[in-house]
């Protein structure tokens, strides 16, 4: 068996459009006020509904380590307790270590991305996810192509 995966690259957010910049600059801003003492990796997440609503979040760490959480599920609880009705069209993360942005893109946690799958499969809508490094910007048109072979619900039944 072979699963093919489909990434898009981008050479930087000028290529992609108005509102794919706007996500990526949520993103970026979000970033820069993580609270992250104990690791000191930054992550930022911005979300941009169906609704065109833009919601932002950042990792949030414990000196628990665990009780911590990812920027991306910050960010889509939020979105989804404050806008329980409304998918995701676009996510965008980015990460800073030493205050600089990371080259090469940064990539959802497996965590993250079971969370990802369970929200898209909610709200039956594809999310473009936009992983941006400064060199480079990596895309996935749904959260299937970062979480193959996935567990979901329908096991459940
Ligand atoms: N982290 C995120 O927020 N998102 C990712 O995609 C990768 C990892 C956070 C978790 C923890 O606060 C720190 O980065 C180091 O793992």
């Amino acid at each position: 068996m072979e699963i093919r995966i489909n990434i898009e690259e981008a050479a930087s957010p000028d290529n992609l459009s108005d509102k794919e910049q706007q996500v990526i600059a949520a993103a970026l801003e979000a970033a820069t006020h993580a609270y992250a003492p104990y690791s000191k990796f930054y992550v930022g997440a911005a979300l941009l509904l169906s609704t065109g609503e833009l919601i932002t979040g950042n990792n949030q760490e414990n000196a628990a380590y665990p009780a911590g959480l990812c920027a991306e599920r910050v960010a889509m609880f939020a979105a989804n307790a404050k806008h329980p009705n409304s998918g995701i069209d676009i996510l965008a993360v980015a990460a800073m270590m030493d205050g600089e942005f990371l080259e090469e893109p940064v990539y959802p946690c497996g965590s993250c991305r079971q969370s990802l799958l369970e929200t898209e499969n909610r709200f039956k809508k594809p999310i473009r996810i936009l992983m941006y490094g400064k060199n480079r910007i990596h895309i996935a048109n749904s959260i299937k192509d970062l979480l193959p072979l996935s567990f979901d619900a329908s096991f459940l039944k």
